[in-house]
């Protein structure tokens, strides 16, 4: 079913600081409502109804969320001449989210983004198996991971914000991980043309946990041929290197002067060819907490779109689209071609359940686990 055939359904919450506080004077005119959330419906999981929610600021940026998964399925952000396009790469209807072939557009994952070595870890002397889905290794939280689970949703408007929280119960033994998981997930709008999302989870037993929003970026809203244009800025001075299917070798290495160094804004086509597959890496943020800094900047020069991206985790898996093959349609109806979108996703260090010397990722009884990553979207 197509989303446009649903607008009769459509629901507005109108919010605006001038109805929240006194009716407009006679001789003036009605302020523009500052947030907007749209509700359509997106179709049905077995019983579940799916829905898409529409969440806009008063310029008209545009954030599309569905609960199925919790993925995104389209950013509207001007370029540079005021111009709005879509900014990631998603699917116009359901089905296109549940097919086996979806490379997770948008979604969050989880519980544990990125890959577990061989599917296993131990855990307190107890050994945990996990899905195999990415050759030896579990990838993305298992076969049925958080972007393939429907997600309780409440929206919520504001006179500075409008936002979606999203909360999903992971049973005890789900995907062979220990514990009653319960993960929140809040995507949130601000004027200033930002996405906000704020993660939360407790659990009633120790478990891995690693989670983190999967979104294909494309800043030329499809205009171009692929992303390898996009300037890409990391600050970033090492990263983990991996074996041939992608797991850390336990070495942290410099990414100064070769490749890898994205200290300095470069295209993400300069030196793609010297890293076998691309790039699908695991770069290691400088800084020593977690606080909310910035992570990345990406800048596309013909539209003139930029986007910031800030987050509280140790590090972000740079992925270059490599595996996308022009199979899947995106919305607008072009097939999605290797290289037509690369994620920049916050998170923890691939495998780190299994490498005592990376950053912890077991959150325990009584602990909240929390992240917050920001994507700005500005123009130059
Ligand atoms: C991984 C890729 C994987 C992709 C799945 C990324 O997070 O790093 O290796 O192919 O997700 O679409």
């Amino acid at each position: 079913m197509k989303r446009l055939n649903l607008n009769l359904f459509t629901i507005m919450v109108l919010l605006t600081a001038a109805a929240c506080k006194q009716a407009p004077k006679q001789e003036e005119m009605p302020s523009m409502p500052a947030f907007s959330i749209e509700k359509m419906p997106f179709g049905k999981v077995g019983e579940n109804e799916i829905t898409l929610y529409k969440l806009s600021n008063s310029s008209g940026f545009t954030v599309e969320i569905i609960n199925y998964g919790a993925a995104i399925v389209s950013i509207l952000a001007p370029d540079k001449n005021g111009e709005m396009g879509n900014v990631v790469l998603g699917f116009d209807s359901l089905s296109g989210y549940l097919q086996p072939g979806n490379p997770y557009f948008g979604c969050i994952a989880g519980r544990y983004a990125n890959r577990i070595a061989k599917a296993q870890f131990t855990l307190d002397g107890a050994t945990y198996k996990l899905a195999a889905n990415n050759g030896p290794n579990t990838l993305h939280g298992g076969l049925k991971g958080f972007d393939k689970v429907v997600w309780n949703a409440m929206e919520n408007a504001s006179d500075s914000s409008a936002s979606l929280t999203l909360t999903y119960l992971s049973p005890d033994g789900e995907e062979g991980y220990p514990g009653n998981l319960s993960a929140e997930v809040i995507y949130t709008i601000t004027n200033d043309n930002a996405l906000q999302i704020d993660y939360k989870a407790t659990t009633d037993k120790a478990t891995p946990i690693n989670l983190t929003n999967h979104a294909y970026f494309n800043l030329a809203a499809g205009k171009t041929a692929d992303i390898l244009g996009h300037e890409l800025m990391l600050t970033a001075d090492n990263y983990t290197p991996v074996d041939a299917t992608l797991i850390p070798t336990g070495k942290i290495e410099s990414t100064k002067g070769g490749p890898m160094d994205f200290t300095s804004a470069k295209p993400i086509g300069k030196d793609l060819a010297q890293v076998s597959g691309g790039y699908d890496h695991n770069f290691i943020l400088n800084k020593a907490g977690n606080d909310l800094s910035l992570a990345a900047t990406l800048y596309e020069p013909t539209s003139g779109r930029m986007m910031e991206m800030l987050t509280t985790e140790p590090a972000v898996q740079f992925y270059s689209g490599n595996f996308l093959n022009g199979t899947l349609t995106n919305e607008d109806g072009k097939a999605i071609v290797k290289h037509y979108g690369l994620c920049l996703e916050a998170q923890h260090y691939p495998d780190s359940p299994n490498q005592a010397n990376f950053p912890n990722t077991i959150l325990k009884p009584g602990e909240t686990y929390t992240q917050t990553t920001i994507y700005r979207f500005l123009t130059k």
